[in-house]
């Protein structure tokens, strides 16, 4: 399904609305560029899924948890030096955890992904700058 963001807040409401109907173990790939609002979309979905702590871009930790109903790890695989590291960081580990793994830089890590990944692509819509194409497959999320 595809939506309209025409700010912040309400990309992070998107993500809101999904964290409501994911269940654990899933996994959650984006597709968008820097700055689309991958990280803002984030912080949305841990609301959702009833995560507490402030979320903040796991840029140079790669991973972020956070507890919650459901818990969240959040990945960005940006500056992932390569395949082997995501085995340094435990990447099986995690997808047994019973959590919902969301992942910014997907693309990086591509075969690493399981079959049954929730794809989210994040795109500026050309009308505005602050305005998004935010497209989710496989999950109605209102
Ligand atoms: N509709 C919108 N949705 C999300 N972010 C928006 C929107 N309009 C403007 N922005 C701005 O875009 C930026 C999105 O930043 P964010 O860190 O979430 O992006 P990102 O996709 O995670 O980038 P990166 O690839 O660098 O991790 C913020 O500065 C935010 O204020
Ligand atoms: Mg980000």
């Amino acid at each position: 399904m595809e939506y309209l963001s025409h700010s912040e807040a309400e990309t992070e409401s998107i993500g809101e609305a999904l964290g409501k109907r994911l269940h654990p173990g899933t996994v959650l790939a984006y597709r968008g560029d820097l700055g689309m609002g991958k990280t803002a979309f984030t912080r949305g979905l841990a609301r959702g899924l009833g995560c507490t702590g402030r979320v903040t871009s796991p840029t140079f930790t790669i991973v972020n948890e956070y507890e919650g109903q459901i818990p969240l790890f959040h990945f960005d695989m940006y500056r992932l030096p390569d395949s082997d590291a995501l085995f340094d960081i435990g990447w099986e580990d995690y997808l047994g955890r019973d959590g919902v793994c969301a992942v910014e830089w997907s693309e990086r890590v591509g075969d690493a992904l399981p079959e049954d990944t929730v794809w989210v692509s994040i795109a500026r819509h050309p009308e505005s700058d602050d305005w998004r194409i935010i497209t989710v497959e496989g999950v109605n999320v209102f």
